[in-house]
Protein backbone atom coordinates (compact mmCIF):
# COMPACT_ATOMS: atom_id res chain seq x y z
CA UNK A 1 0.00 0.00 0.00
CA UNK A 2 1.52 3.52 -0.95
CA UNK A 3 1.44 5.14 2.53
CA UNK A 4 1.52 9.10 2.72
CA UNK A 5 2.34 9.91 6.03
CA UNK A 6 1.09 13.11 7.41
CA UNK A 7 3.30 13.87 10.14
CA UNK A 8 1.55 15.95 13.14
CA UNK A 9 4.16 17.39 15.94
CA UNK A 10 2.06 18.18 18.75
CA UNK A 11 2.89 21.75 20.98
CA UNK A 12 0.01 20.57 23.63
CA UNK A 13 -2.91 21.06 21.86
CA UNK A 14 -6.09 19.51 23.32
CA UNK A 15 -6.62 18.91 19.98
CA UNK A 16 -3.75 17.26 18.99
CA UNK A 17 -5.23 13.38 18.86
CA UNK A 18 -8.60 15.21 17.19
CA UNK A 19 -6.02 16.84 14.14
CA UNK A 20 -5.09 12.89 13.81
CA UNK A 21 -8.32 11.25 13.29
CA UNK A 22 -9.91 13.78 10.70
CA UNK A 23 -6.84 13.08 8.98
CA UNK A 24 -7.46 10.11 8.96
CA UNK A 25 -10.85 10.36 8.05
CA UNK A 26 -9.82 11.60 5.13
CA UNK A 27 -8.36 7.89 4.77
CA UNK A 28 -4.49 9.62 4.81
CA UNK A 29 -2.41 8.17 7.57
CA UNK A 30 -0.77 10.31 9.98
CA UNK A 31 1.67 10.16 13.55
CA UNK A 32 1.63 12.09 16.44
CA UNK A 33 5.07 13.45 17.45
CA UNK A 34 6.04 15.97 20.00
CA UNK A 35 7.18 19.18 19.02
CA UNK A 36 11.10 18.24 20.18
CA UNK A 37 11.03 15.55 17.50
CA UNK A 38 11.01 17.21 14.71
CA UNK A 39 11.75 14.86 11.18
CA UNK A 40 14.69 13.11 10.77
CA UNK A 41 16.35 12.42 7.58
CA UNK A 42 14.44 8.93 7.35
CA UNK A 43 11.34 11.16 7.82
CA UNK A 44 12.21 12.52 4.50
CA UNK A 45 11.17 9.82 2.36
CA UNK A 46 7.79 9.19 3.53
CA UNK A 47 6.66 12.61 5.21
CA UNK A 48 4.33 14.42 2.84
CA UNK A 49 3.13 17.22 4.88
CA UNK A 50 3.36 18.36 8.29
CA UNK A 51 0.77 19.61 10.88
CA UNK A 52 2.07 21.95 13.38
CA UNK A 53 -0.88 21.40 16.28
CA UNK A 54 -2.22 23.95 18.51
CA UNK A 55 -1.03 24.64 22.05
CA UNK A 56 -1.41 26.94 25.04
CA UNK A 57 2.05 29.19 24.90
CA UNK A 58 2.16 32.11 23.58
CA UNK A 59 4.95 32.19 20.95
CA UNK A 60 6.87 35.44 22.66
CA UNK A 61 6.82 34.30 26.05
CA UNK A 62 10.33 32.50 27.51
CA UNK A 63 10.59 28.89 27.06
CA UNK A 64 7.51 29.03 24.92
CA UNK A 65 7.88 25.27 22.61
CA UNK A 66 9.50 25.87 19.84
CA UNK A 67 10.91 24.78 16.74
CA UNK A 68 13.64 25.94 13.79
CA UNK A 69 12.58 27.09 10.05
CA UNK A 70 15.32 24.45 8.90
CA UNK A 71 13.82 21.49 11.49
CA UNK A 72 10.09 22.23 9.78
CA UNK A 73 11.24 22.76 5.83
CA UNK A 74 12.01 19.84 4.53
CA UNK A 75 10.66 20.51 1.34
CA UNK A 76 6.90 19.70 2.28
CA UNK A 77 3.79 21.53 2.62
CA UNK A 78 3.20 22.74 6.71
CA UNK A 79 0.27 23.66 8.01
CA UNK A 80 0.26 25.75 11.26
CA UNK A 81 -3.40 25.86 13.38
CA UNK A 82 -3.94 28.17 15.91
CA UNK A 83 -0.32 28.17 18.04
CA UNK A 84 1.19 26.57 14.83
CA UNK A 85 0.26 29.60 12.98
CA UNK A 86 1.89 31.69 15.34
CA UNK A 87 4.83 30.27 15.25
CA UNK A 88 5.29 30.56 11.11
CA UNK A 89 4.62 33.44 11.35
CA UNK A 90 7.29 34.15 14.03
CA UNK A 91 9.83 31.96 12.30
CA UNK A 92 9.42 33.85 8.82
CA UNK A 93 9.65 37.14 10.83
CA UNK A 94 6.47 38.54 11.11
CA UNK A 95 4.78 39.30 14.48
CA UNK A 96 2.52 38.18 17.07
CA UNK A 97 0.54 40.08 19.88
CA UNK A 98 -1.92 39.59 22.22
CA UNK A 99 -5.31 40.43 20.68
CA UNK A 100 -7.16 42.85 22.55
CA UNK A 101 -10.23 40.79 21.85
CA UNK A 102 -9.97 37.67 22.68
CA UNK A 103 -11.67 35.01 20.30
CA UNK A 104 -12.99 31.12 22.32
CA UNK A 105 -15.62 30.01 20.13
CA UNK A 106 -17.62 30.76 17.11
CA UNK A 107 -16.45 33.09 14.37
CA UNK A 108 -17.57 33.89 11.03
CA UNK A 109 -14.78 33.17 8.99
CA UNK A 110 -14.46 35.02 5.48
CA UNK A 111 -12.44 33.83 2.43
CA UNK A 112 -10.62 36.61 1.16
CA UNK A 113 -9.10 34.95 -1.44
CA UNK A 114 -8.60 31.58 -3.63
CA UNK A 115 -6.92 28.96 -2.32
CA UNK A 116 -5.69 25.02 -2.60
CA UNK A 117 -7.04 25.31 1.18
CA UNK A 118 -10.22 26.84 0.78
CA UNK A 119 -10.68 24.99 -2.65
CA UNK A 120 -15.13 24.53 -3.24
CA UNK A 121 -15.05 28.04 -0.73
CA UNK A 122 -16.60 31.09 -2.84
CA UNK A 123 -14.45 34.31 -2.05
CA UNK A 124 -16.39 36.11 0.21
CA UNK A 125 -18.20 33.56 1.54
CA UNK A 126 -19.17 33.03 4.76
CA UNK A 127 -18.93 30.12 7.18
CA UNK A 128 -18.69 29.07 10.88
CA UNK A 129 -15.51 28.27 12.43
CA UNK A 130 -14.19 27.34 16.22
CA UNK A 131 -11.75 29.57 17.72
CA UNK A 132 -10.12 29.68 21.09
CA UNK A 133 -6.93 32.16 20.92
CA UNK A 134 -5.63 35.04 22.89
CA UNK A 135 -2.90 36.20 20.59
CA UNK A 136 -3.12 36.98 17.16
CA UNK A 137 -0.69 38.30 14.10
CA UNK A 138 0.16 41.92 14.26
CA UNK A 139 1.93 41.82 11.16
CA UNK A 140 2.36 39.27 8.19
CA UNK A 141 6.21 37.24 7.96
CA UNK A 142 7.20 38.48 4.62
CA UNK A 143 6.19 36.40 1.31
CA UNK A 144 2.75 35.47 3.17
CA UNK A 145 -0.93 37.11 2.18
CA UNK A 146 -4.39 36.78 3.94
CA UNK A 147 -6.41 33.70 3.09
CA UNK A 148 -9.59 34.64 5.15
CA UNK A 149 -10.39 37.00 8.33
CA UNK A 150 -12.91 37.33 10.79
CA UNK A 151 -14.04 40.02 13.04
CA UNK A 152 -11.28 40.17 15.64
CA UNK A 153 -8.41 38.76 13.31
CA UNK A 154 -7.61 40.44 10.09
CA UNK A 155 -5.46 37.35 9.48
CA UNK A 156 -7.71 34.49 10.23
CA UNK A 157 -6.05 32.16 7.61
CA UNK A 158 -2.56 32.27 5.60
CA UNK A 159 -0.71 31.22 2.94
CA UNK A 160 2.80 31.83 1.73
CA UNK A 161 3.24 33.18 -1.99
CA UNK A 162 5.05 29.80 -2.91
CA UNK A 163 1.62 28.07 -1.71
CA UNK A 164 3.94 25.60 0.52
CA UNK A 165 3.27 27.35 3.89
CA UNK A 166 -0.40 27.74 5.19
CA UNK A 167 -1.60 29.02 8.66
CA UNK A 168 -5.03 28.78 10.13
CA UNK A 169 -5.92 30.62 13.42
CA UNK A 170 -9.09 28.39 13.53
CA UNK A 171 -9.64 24.93 14.52
CA UNK A 172 -10.62 23.14 11.36
CA UNK A 173 -10.58 19.63 13.16
CA UNK A 174 -13.51 20.24 15.88
CA UNK A 175 -16.98 19.68 14.72
CA UNK A 176 -17.79 23.13 15.64
CA UNK A 177 -15.97 24.29 12.43
CA UNK A 178 -18.96 23.65 9.54
CA UNK A 179 -17.09 22.47 6.65
CA UNK A 180 -13.46 21.63 8.84
CA UNK A 181 -14.06 18.16 7.28
CA UNK A 182 -13.84 19.79 4.04
CA UNK A 183 -10.81 22.08 4.85
CA UNK A 184 -9.20 18.89 5.82
CA UNK A 185 -9.62 17.01 3.15
CA UNK A 186 -8.31 20.04 0.95
CA UNK A 187 -4.96 20.26 3.07
CA UNK A 188 -4.35 16.29 2.58
CA UNK A 189 -6.02 15.61 -1.13
CA UNK A 190 -5.24 19.44 -3.14
CA UNK A 191 -2.31 20.44 -1.07
CA UNK A 192 -0.24 17.22 -0.73
CA UNK A 193 -1.54 15.26 -3.09
CA UNK A 194 -1.39 12.26 -0.71
CA UNK A 195 -3.86 8.94 -1.94
CA UNK A 196 -7.03 7.94 0.41
CA UNK A 197 -5.14 4.72 0.96
CA UNK A 198 -5.67 4.45 4.56
CA UNK A 199 -8.51 2.22 4.65
CA UNK A 200 -9.00 -0.68 7.06
CA UNK A 201 -9.45 -2.96 3.77
CA UNK A 202 -5.93 -2.31 3.14
CA UNK A 203 -4.64 -2.70 7.32
CA UNK A 204 -5.80 -5.90 7.29
CA UNK A 205 -3.96 -7.26 4.08
CA UNK A 206 -0.90 -5.35 5.34
CA UNK A 207 -1.32 -6.20 8.52
CA UNK A 208 -1.56 -9.43 8.30
CA UNK A 209 1.44 -10.06 5.91
CA UNK A 210 3.26 -8.27 9.13
CA UNK A 211 1.74 -10.82 11.56
CA UNK A 212 3.24 -13.80 9.33
CA UNK A 213 6.61 -12.37 8.21
CA UNK A 214 6.88 -12.18 12.47
CA UNK A 215 5.71 -14.49 14.14
CA UNK A 216 7.16 -17.17 10.82
CA UNK A 217 6.29 -21.12 12.64
CA UNK A 218 6.27 -19.72 16.17
CA UNK A 219 3.08 -19.37 18.34
CA UNK A 220 1.24 -16.85 20.06
CA UNK A 221 -0.57 -16.56 23.09
CA UNK A 222 -3.15 -13.65 23.65
CA UNK A 223 -5.01 -12.32 26.63
CA UNK A 224 -8.87 -12.15 25.96
CA UNK A 225 -11.44 -10.38 28.20
CA UNK A 226 -14.17 -10.35 25.57
CA UNK A 227 -13.84 -6.58 25.13
CA UNK A 228 -13.45 -5.01 21.60
CA UNK A 229 -9.91 -4.34 21.41
CA UNK A 230 -8.63 -8.28 22.42
CA UNK A 231 -11.33 -10.01 20.12
CA UNK A 232 -10.28 -7.65 17.37
CA UNK A 233 -7.13 -8.64 17.83
CA UNK A 234 -8.21 -12.29 17.75
CA UNK A 235 -9.78 -12.03 14.57
CA UNK A 236 -6.81 -10.89 12.79
CA UNK A 237 -4.38 -13.30 14.33
CA UNK A 238 -7.43 -15.84 13.35
CA UNK A 239 -6.94 -14.37 9.95
CA UNK A 240 -3.43 -14.33 9.82
CA UNK A 241 -1.88 -17.50 11.57
CA UNK A 242 -5.43 -19.09 12.56
CA UNK A 243 -3.91 -22.48 14.81
CA UNK A 244 -0.35 -20.95 15.87
CA UNK A 245 -2.67 -18.54 17.97
CA UNK A 246 -3.73 -19.57 21.53
CA UNK A 247 -6.96 -17.58 23.43
CA UNK A 248 -6.79 -17.09 26.83
CA UNK A 249 -10.58 -16.29 28.28
CA UNK A 250 -9.54 -15.98 32.02
CA UNK A 251 -13.08 -15.75 33.97
CA UNK A 252 -12.19 -13.83 37.01
CA UNK A 253 -16.08 -13.64 38.32
CA UNK A 254 -16.28 -9.97 37.85
CA UNK A 255 -18.02 -10.28 34.58
CA UNK A 256 -21.37 -9.30 33.28
CA UNK A 257 -24.51 -10.67 33.39
CA UNK A 258 -23.80 -14.12 30.80
CA UNK A 259 -20.65 -12.80 29.52
CA UNK A 260 -18.37 -15.47 30.35
CA UNK A 261 -21.09 -18.32 28.51
CA UNK A 262 -21.16 -15.54 25.98
CA UNK A 263 -17.50 -15.41 25.10
CA UNK A 264 -16.59 -19.20 24.92
CA UNK A 265 -19.87 -20.10 22.70
CA UNK A 266 -18.51 -17.06 20.41
CA UNK A 267 -14.83 -18.14 20.42
CA UNK A 268 -15.90 -21.63 20.91
CA UNK A 269 -17.66 -21.32 17.95
CA UNK A 270 -14.43 -20.45 15.66
CA UNK A 271 -12.70 -22.77 13.67
CA UNK A 272 -9.22 -20.92 14.08
CA UNK A 273 -7.40 -19.87 17.01
CA UNK A 274 -6.86 -22.17 19.78
CA UNK A 275 -9.54 -21.13 23.16
CA UNK A 276 -8.52 -21.79 26.63
CA UNK A 277 -11.28 -20.67 28.92
CA UNK A 278 -10.19 -20.51 32.58
CA UNK A 279 -12.85 -20.79 35.52
CA UNK A 280 -10.49 -18.45 38.29
CA UNK A 281 -13.70 -16.78 39.76
CA UNK A 282 -13.16 -18.27 42.95
CA UNK A 283 -9.57 -17.56 43.09
CA UNK A 284 -10.09 -13.98 42.44
CA UNK A 285 -13.21 -13.73 45.02
CA UNK A 286 -10.87 -15.34 47.64
CA UNK A 287 -8.49 -13.49 47.57
CA UNK A 288 -10.64 -9.56 46.90
CA UNK A 289 -12.68 -10.99 50.55
CA UNK A 290 -12.12 -7.89 53.35
CA UNK A 291 -10.64 -5.85 50.53
CA UNK A 292 -12.75 -2.40 50.16
CA UNK A 293 -9.75 -0.75 49.01
CA UNK A 294 -9.94 0.68 45.52
CA UNK A 295 -6.28 0.70 44.56
CA UNK A 296 -6.08 -2.63 46.39
CA UNK A 297 -8.51 -3.97 44.58
CA UNK A 298 -6.56 -3.34 41.37
CA UNK A 299 -3.58 -4.81 42.28
CA UNK A 300 -4.71 -7.70 43.85
CA UNK A 301 -6.88 -8.22 40.33
CA UNK A 302 -4.00 -7.34 38.36
CA UNK A 303 -1.60 -9.91 40.36
CA UNK A 304 -3.52 -12.62 40.45
CA UNK A 305 -4.70 -12.01 36.72
CA UNK A 306 -0.67 -12.30 35.90
CA UNK A 307 -0.45 -15.98 38.17
CA UNK A 308 -3.31 -17.62 36.74
CA UNK A 309 -2.49 -16.12 33.36
CA UNK A 310 0.89 -17.84 33.70
CA UNK A 311 0.01 -20.97 35.01
CA UNK A 312 -2.43 -21.29 31.42
CA UNK A 313 0.36 -20.00 29.34
CA UNK A 314 2.53 -22.85 30.38
CA UNK A 315 0.71 -25.29 29.05
CA UNK A 316 1.12 -23.67 25.13
CA UNK A 317 4.18 -25.36 23.65
CA UNK A 318 6.63 -23.02 22.29
CA UNK A 319 4.68 -19.86 23.10
CA UNK A 320 7.13 -17.17 21.43
CA UNK A 321 5.08 -14.35 21.08
CA UNK A 322 1.96 -12.50 23.52
CA UNK A 323 -0.28 -10.46 21.76
CA UNK A 324 -2.04 -6.83 23.27
CA UNK A 325 -5.21 -4.91 22.38
CA UNK A 326 -2.68 -1.81 22.83
CA UNK A 327 -3.79 1.21 20.74
CA UNK A 328 -2.38 4.36 19.48
CA UNK A 329 -3.43 6.59 22.37
CA UNK A 330 -1.36 4.57 24.79
CA UNK A 331 1.54 4.92 22.81
CA UNK A 332 1.48 8.47 22.18
CA UNK A 333 4.21 10.68 23.81
CA UNK A 334 2.29 13.26 25.11
CA UNK A 335 3.34 17.10 25.43
CA UNK A 336 1.96 18.17 29.19
CA UNK A 337 1.36 21.81 28.98
CA UNK A 338 2.32 21.88 32.33
CA UNK A 339 5.87 20.43 31.86
CA UNK A 340 5.53 17.90 34.37
CA UNK A 341 4.27 13.87 34.65
CA UNK A 342 0.44 13.80 35.13
CA UNK A 343 -1.13 12.99 38.01
CA UNK A 344 -1.92 9.42 38.63
CA UNK A 345 -5.52 9.10 40.08
CA UNK A 346 -6.15 5.78 39.40
CA UNK A 347 -3.32 3.07 38.38
CA UNK A 348 -5.38 2.16 35.38
CA UNK A 349 -5.21 -0.35 32.19
CA UNK A 350 -2.22 -2.92 32.23
CA UNK A 351 -4.12 -5.88 34.17
CA UNK A 352 -2.31 -7.64 31.70
CA UNK A 353 1.31 -6.84 31.62
CA UNK A 354 3.27 -9.60 32.21
CA UNK A 355 6.77 -10.22 34.08
CA UNK A 356 9.42 -10.08 32.32
CA UNK A 357 10.75 -13.94 33.42
CA UNK A 358 8.46 -15.18 30.91
CA UNK A 359 10.27 -13.76 28.06
CA UNK A 360 7.60 -13.32 25.06
CA UNK A 361 8.02 -10.98 22.33
CA UNK A 362 5.07 -8.18 21.99
CA UNK A 363 3.00 -8.27 19.38
CA UNK A 364 0.43 -5.53 18.95
CA UNK A 365 -1.03 -5.33 16.03
CA UNK A 366 -3.67 -2.37 16.99
CA UNK A 367 -0.77 0.12 18.16
CA UNK A 368 -1.12 2.41 15.14
CA UNK A 369 -4.93 2.63 15.76
CA UNK A 370 -7.74 4.57 17.27
CA UNK A 371 -10.52 2.99 19.09
CA UNK A 372 -13.25 4.01 16.25
CA UNK A 373 -10.78 2.76 13.69
CA UNK A 374 -10.39 -0.47 15.87
CA UNK A 375 -14.28 -0.71 15.53
CA UNK A 376 -14.31 -0.24 11.77
CA UNK A 377 -11.29 -3.16 11.81
CA UNK A 378 -13.63 -5.04 13.56
CA UNK A 379 -16.66 -4.96 11.13
CA UNK A 380 -13.91 -5.12 8.26
CA UNK A 381 -13.03 -8.67 9.92
CA UNK A 382 -16.54 -9.88 9.58
CA UNK A 383 -17.25 -9.07 13.41
CA UNK A 384 -20.72 -8.08 14.31
CA UNK A 385 -22.18 -4.84 14.87
CA UNK A 386 -23.00 -5.60 18.29
CA UNK A 387 -19.63 -7.35 19.10
CA UNK A 388 -17.57 -4.03 18.14
CA UNK A 389 -19.62 -1.30 19.32
CA UNK A 390 -19.69 -2.25 23.36
CA UNK A 391 -19.03 -0.15 25.58
CA UNK A 392 -15.81 -0.54 27.04
CA UNK A 393 -15.31 -2.17 30.31
CA UNK A 394 -12.79 -1.96 33.23
CA UNK A 395 -9.84 -4.92 33.75
CA UNK A 396 -10.75 -4.67 37.14
CA UNK A 397 -14.40 -5.49 36.10
CA UNK A 398 -17.54 -5.65 38.67
CA UNK A 399 -14.75 -5.23 41.56
CA UNK A 400 -14.89 -1.16 41.44
CA UNK A 401 -18.35 -0.77 40.16
CA UNK A 402 -19.31 -2.96 43.69
CA UNK A 403 -18.05 -0.15 46.03
CA UNK A 404 -16.67 -1.06 48.79
CA UNK A 405 -16.30 -4.94 49.67
CA UNK A 406 -16.52 -7.26 46.47
CA UNK A 407 -18.68 -10.57 47.69
CA UNK A 408 -20.58 -12.83 45.12
CA UNK A 409 -23.74 -12.40 46.42
CA UNK A 410 -23.33 -8.29 45.93
CA UNK A 411 -21.67 -8.38 42.15
CA UNK A 412 -24.98 -11.04 41.38
CA UNK A 413 -27.13 -8.55 42.42
CA UNK A 414 -25.02 -5.61 40.41
CA UNK A 415 -25.21 -7.89 37.19
CA UNK A 416 -29.03 -8.12 37.45
CA UNK A 417 -29.52 -4.05 37.40
CA UNK A 418 -26.71 -3.60 34.76
CA UNK A 419 -28.35 -6.13 32.52
CA UNK A 420 -31.75 -4.11 33.13
CA UNK A 421 -30.15 -0.95 32.39
CA UNK A 422 -28.33 -2.12 29.41
CA UNK A 423 -31.27 -3.85 27.73
CA UNK A 424 -33.93 -0.95 28.35
CA UNK A 425 -31.03 1.14 26.57
CA UNK A 426 -30.30 -0.82 23.54
CA UNK A 427 -34.56 -1.28 23.04
CA UNK A 428 -34.76 2.86 23.67
CA UNK A 429 -31.80 2.56 20.57
CA UNK A 430 -29.95 5.20 22.73
CA UNK A 431 -26.61 2.42 23.60
CA UNK A 432 -24.79 3.43 20.24
CA UNK A 433 -25.11 7.22 21.36
CA UNK A 434 -23.65 6.33 24.55
CA UNK A 435 -19.86 5.94 25.52
CA UNK A 436 -19.99 3.77 28.02
CA UNK A 437 -23.22 3.27 30.42
CA UNK A 438 -23.22 1.14 33.58
CA UNK A 439 -24.20 0.49 37.39
CA UNK A 440 -22.67 0.60 40.58
CA UNK A 441 -23.80 -0.70 43.56
CA UNK A 442 -23.57 1.78 46.44
CA UNK A 443 -22.18 0.48 50.10
CA UNK A 444 -25.25 2.77 51.53
CA UNK A 445 -28.56 1.01 52.59
CA UNK A 446 -31.70 3.30 52.11
CA UNK A 447 -34.91 2.72 53.30
CA UNK A 448 -38.19 2.21 51.56
CA UNK A 449 -41.56 0.77 51.51
CA UNK A 450 -42.83 -1.83 49.34
CA UNK A 451 -46.25 -3.49 49.42
CA UNK A 452 -47.11 -1.84 53.06
CA UNK A 453 -43.55 -3.38 54.26
CA UNK A 454 -40.36 -1.39 55.32
CA UNK A 455 -37.61 -2.18 53.46
CA UNK A 456 -34.22 -1.40 53.92
CA UNK A 457 -32.01 -2.34 51.21
CA UNK A 458 -28.88 -1.23 48.91
CA UNK A 459 -28.89 1.71 46.42
CA UNK A 460 -27.84 1.15 42.64
CA UNK A 461 -26.68 4.23 40.90
CA UNK A 462 -26.69 3.96 37.02
CA UNK A 463 -24.32 6.20 34.84
CA UNK A 464 -24.20 7.01 31.11
CA UNK A 465 -21.52 9.19 29.85
CA UNK A 466 -20.83 10.56 26.46
CA UNK A 467 -17.10 10.90 25.21
CA UNK A 468 -14.85 10.39 22.37
CA UNK A 469 -11.58 9.01 24.36
CA UNK A 470 -12.51 8.20 27.96
CA UNK A 471 -10.01 11.18 28.92
CA UNK A 472 -13.35 13.76 29.60
CA UNK A 473 -16.82 12.90 29.64
CA UNK A 474 -20.15 14.32 30.21
CA UNK A 475 -23.10 12.70 31.77
CA UNK A 476 -25.93 11.38 29.05
CA UNK A 477 -29.20 13.31 28.88
CA UNK A 478 -31.33 11.04 29.29
CA UNK A 479 -34.91 10.72 28.50
CA UNK A 480 -37.20 10.83 31.29
CA UNK A 481 -39.06 8.28 30.36
CA UNK A 482 -35.67 5.45 29.71
CA UNK A 483 -35.07 6.37 33.47
CA UNK A 484 -38.27 5.88 34.59
CA UNK A 485 -38.22 2.22 33.26
CA UNK A 486 -35.29 1.42 34.59
CA UNK A 487 -35.61 2.74 38.00
CA UNK A 488 -38.85 0.73 38.01
CA UNK A 489 -37.79 -2.25 36.31
CA UNK A 490 -34.76 -2.43 38.39
CA UNK A 491 -36.77 -1.73 41.96
CA UNK A 492 -39.04 -4.35 41.00
CA UNK A 493 -36.91 -7.43 39.51
CA UNK A 494 -33.74 -7.27 41.75
CA UNK A 495 -34.04 -8.53 45.10
CA UNK A 496 -32.17 -6.44 47.13
CA UNK A 497 -32.76 -3.33 45.44
CA UNK A 498 -34.86 -0.22 46.69
CA UNK A 499 -33.46 2.88 45.43
CA UNK A 500 -31.92 4.39 41.73
CA UNK A 501 -29.77 7.37 41.48
CA UNK A 502 -28.85 8.96 37.74
CA UNK A 503 -25.23 10.32 38.03
CA UNK A 504 -25.31 13.78 36.91
CA UNK A 505 -21.53 14.26 36.85
CA UNK A 506 -19.01 14.89 34.04
CA UNK A 507 -14.82 14.61 34.53
CA UNK A 508 -13.58 16.03 35.44
CA UNK A 509 -14.22 16.71 38.32
CA UNK A 510 -15.44 13.11 38.13
CA UNK A 511 -14.43 9.90 36.85
CA UNK A 512 -16.48 7.59 34.66
CA UNK A 513 -15.74 4.76 37.35
CA UNK A 514 -16.89 5.60 40.94
CA UNK A 515 -13.84 4.08 41.97
P1 LIG B 1 -12.07 6.76 34.78
O1 LIG B 1 -12.88 6.09 35.82
O2 LIG B 1 -10.65 6.99 35.19
O3 LIG B 1 -12.04 5.74 33.55
O4 LIG B 1 -12.70 8.04 34.29
C1 LIG B 1 -11.65 6.06 32.23
C2 LIG B 1 -11.82 4.79 31.39
O5 LIG B 1 -10.94 3.76 31.86
C3 LIG B 1 -11.71 2.64 32.33
N1 LIG B 1 -11.06 2.19 33.57
C4 LIG B 1 -10.23 1.13 33.63
N2 LIG B 1 -9.84 0.26 32.67
N3 LIG B 1 -8.52 -0.88 34.29
C5 LIG B 1 -8.99 -0.77 33.03
O6 LIG B 1 -8.65 -1.60 32.18
C6 LIG B 1 -8.87 -0.05 35.29
O7 LIG B 1 -8.43 -0.19 36.44
C7 LIG B 1 -9.78 1.01 34.94
N4 LIG B 1 -10.35 2.03 35.66
C8 LIG B 1 -11.14 2.72 34.79
C9 LIG B 1 -13.10 3.16 32.57
O8 LIG B 1 -14.07 2.13 32.47
C10 LIG B 1 -13.23 4.21 31.48
O9 LIG B 1 -13.52 3.61 30.22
Amino acid sequence: MARDTILILDFGSQYTQLIARRIREAQVYCEIRPYTKPPTEEDRDRVAWIVLSGGPASVYADGAPMVTREQIDIGVPVLGICYGMQLLTSLFGGEVEPATHREFGFAELEVCVPSRLFAGFETGELSAVWMSHGDRVKSMPDGFHVAAKSANSPCAAMVSDDDRFFGVQFHPEVVHTARGKEIVSNFVHEVCGCDAGWTMGNFVSEEIERIRTRVGDKHVILGLSGGVDSTVVAALLDKAIGKQCTCIFVDNGLLRHREAEEVCAFFEGWKGVHFVHVDASERFLGELAGVSEPEKKRKIIGRVFVEVFEEAAASVDGAAFLAQGTLYPDVIESVSPHGGPSQTIKSHHNVGGLPEHMKLELLEPLRELFKDEVRLLGEELGLAHERVGRHPFPGPGLAIRVLGEVTKERCDILRKADHIFISELRAAGLYDAIWQAFAALLPVKAVGVMGDVRTYENVCAVRAVTSTDGMTADWFDMPREVLARVSSRIINEVRGINRVVYDISSKPPGTIEWE
